[in-house]
């Protein structure tokens, strides 16, 4: 497959939509098709075909998938009205980029593999933000030669791709990754306000924080969110409860004990079931706080995230 593929690209979510616009804005023949077709829209003017129907993507030398969970992914390839479903011409390789599970990532194989087309199984780690920075990284296993096919559209996309290994390897990489990610976050949200508490602003503790050796540019773009309280949503609870849920079930197949990913977990049922559906996971600040008997309000200071837009 040559450096001109023709590229499909499936569900334009928060990174969907991200990941997608950094391909056209390279120049890859894209034709992008999503559920809600309004929000692809924008992707026109960057020089992206919006298709109307999911099958038109079918003549796609490669197709990239960016849905929710295995369930969507199933739906979109393999349902009674996804890309396979007219017959016909096929796409010769699938990326799929969702966060799913090991098992669900087996089953797309095999029913790719009847069809004779390759699966590159391709998460990724960083948000919508991280995106537009240039600083996505994937993580990929499935056939080598289907690595170094989808190699220069994943580099238009992130400087970093990972290969390693055959099969499903890259979804369990990407489970740890998530379940480092709640459990970060949870450590973060626990200690920032043990300090608040004990009379340090957050905007001087994470300062402090992110400057140390413990500080990350993970810590650093979430600074914002736990100083200022802006809660729109990079990534949700449920979508992250789905990861941790990926982890724990992982622990139970390979016998390993989780327990931080569990009491993480469990914080993160209890934000969902205050109802915190469609804000930034990072509401957990909030959780713990009111946990500790304290009421947060915006700091109103300035901080940067450490990431700058880039081409
Ligand atoms: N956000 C992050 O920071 C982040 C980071 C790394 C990985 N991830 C993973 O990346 C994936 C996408 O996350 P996101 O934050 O972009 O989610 P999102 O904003 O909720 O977007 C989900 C996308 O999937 C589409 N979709 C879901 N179910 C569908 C179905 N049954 N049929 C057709 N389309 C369907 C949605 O279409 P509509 O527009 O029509 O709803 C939308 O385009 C998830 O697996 C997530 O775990 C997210």
């Amino acid at each position: 497959m040559s450096a001109n593929a023709k590229l499909g690209w499936i569900g334009v979510g928060r990174m969907g939509y991200a990941m997608a616009e950094r391909l056209a804005r390279h120049g890859a023949d894209l034709t992008v098709w999503n559920r809600t077709r309004a929000k692809a829209e924008p992707l026109s003017e960057v020089g992206a075909r919006v298709a109307d129907r999911i099958t038109d993507l079918a003549g796609c030398d490669i197709v990239f998938v960016m849905v929710s969970t295995y369930e969507d992914v199933h739906e979109v390839i393999a349902g009674p009205q996804g890309l396979l479903s007219a017959g016909g011409a096929q796409p010769k390789l699938i990326v799929e980029c969702s966060s799913i599970s090991l098992e669900g990532s087996g089953e797309l194989r095999a029913l790719l593999a009847e069809r004779h087309i390759e699966l590159l199984a391709a998460p990724v780690s960083g948000n919508a933000k991280v995106i537009k920075a240039g600083r996505l990284s994937f993580v990929c296993s499935g056939p080598k030669s289907a690595f170094d096919a989808a190699l220069p559209y994943l580099r238009m996309i992130g400087p970093a791709a990972s290969y390693v290994g055959e099969g499903e390897l890259a979804r369990i990489v990407k489970i740890c990754h998530n379940v480092m990610l709640g459990v970060v976050t949870q450590c973060l949200a626990e200690i920032t306000v043990l300090a608040q508490k004990a009379g340090v602003p957050r905007h001087a503790f994470l300062d402090f924080m992110n400057q140390s050796v413990m500080g990350s540019t993970f810590t650093r773009y979430k600074t914002p969110a736990f100083v200022n309280l802006d809660f729109k949503p990079t990534f949700t609870p449920p979508l992250l409860r789905k990861d941790l849920d990926l982890g724990l079930d992982a622990g139970r197949r390979f016998d390993v004990p989780m327990p931080l990913t569990s009491i993480t977990r469990d914080q993160v049922q209890t934000l969902i079931g205050h109802g915190t559906l469609d804000e930034d996971f990072a509401k957990l600040l909030v959780l713990e706080a009111a946990n500790a008997g304290l009421t947060l309000s915006p700091e109103n200071v300035p901080v940067g995230d450490g990431l700058a837009p880039s081409a």
